[in-house]
């Protein structure tokens, strides 16, 4: 039996991820744990997710025996990379804002970072801007009621659309933000509502996420690993039996997870 690679999140965000490595490498098995006993963890405290999930991947590594986590969750990576890695024996890809090819292609060198509001407040963020968008001007806004609208989304509901107009609003409303021309989706969350950001765009906006770069990243550390031929058991994981949980269950199976497990 191989070894499967585990796509970790707070919900059903880390499935923007899981899409392009599933790309790269069709014949990987794949759990997917969202964890929604946890979730959001936009609007928690350092201290909380920094705690919570360590703990929990190390628990999840003991059941599951993965070839490699992908935290597939910016909150969780740009707080908690470094424990985890710490703490677990086995290889780690991270998720965090991709604020480097967004100024690689902005223009107007103004770029947006729509996050969450535990990533936008993150040194992590300072960090990165400066290495890698030093003469950009960099505008963050976190939000909330937008990872819930691509939890919405997926559950096969209509989200209401003056949510992804606030969203925009956040950044462009800010001073210099109506120069913005790029817009970096710093959590897994967004780029699942992507159209609805860009249809609710009243210019043309360029929107950016790190999916791609996280899936070549996590093909190149397991490429020495030999992966079924015959098609893998890839499945979902929630760390939460609740009601709302079967309603995932369509837009699970289109990202090719065929059953959904409760931890
Ligand atoms: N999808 C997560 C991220 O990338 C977090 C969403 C949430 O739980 O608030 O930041």
């Amino acid at each position: 039996m191989a070894k499967p690679l585990l796509i970790f999140d707070s919900g059903i965000g880390g499935l923007s991820v899981l899409k392009p490595i599933r790309a790269l490498m069709p014949a990987a098995p794949i759990v997917y744990v969202a964890d929604n006993a946890g979730y959001p963890y936009g609007t928690k405290s350092e201290a909380e997710i920094a705690a919570r999930v360590p703990a929990l991947l190390g628990r999840l590594s003991e059941r599951f025996d993965p070839e490699l986590i992908v935290i597939a969750c910016n909150t969780a990576s740009t707080i908690a990379l470094d424990h985890v890695r710490a703490a677990l024996d086995l290889p780690i890809v991270g998720t965090v804002p991709a604020i480097k090819p967004a100024a690689a292609l902005s223009k107007s060198r103004t770029i947006g970072v729509l996050g969450t509001n535990a990533t936008v407040r993150q040194a992590y963020v300072d960090r990165l801007s400066a290495e890698f968008a030093s003469d950009c001007t960099v505008i963050r806004h976190g939000s909330a009621e937008l990872v819930d609208a691509a939890e919405a989304k997926l559950r096969g509901e209509t989200p209401d659309p003056a949510i992804f107009a606030r969203a925009l609003d956040g950044l462009f409303s800010q001073t210099g933000g109506d120069r913005i021309d790029t817009i970096v989706l710093s959590c897994t969350h967004f780029p699942l509502v992507e159209e609805e950001l860009a249809k609710t765009a009243t210019r043309p906006i360029r929107f950016v996420d790190g999916s791609e770069g996280i899936a070549r990243r996590t093909a190149w550390l397991t490429r020495a690993h030999v992966w079924p031929d015959i098609p893998s058991d890839s499945f979902a994981v929630f760390t939460r039996r609740a009601p709302e949980v079967e309603a995932y269950t369509v837009a699970l199976r289109d990202f090719g997870l065929a059953r959904i497990e409760t931890l």
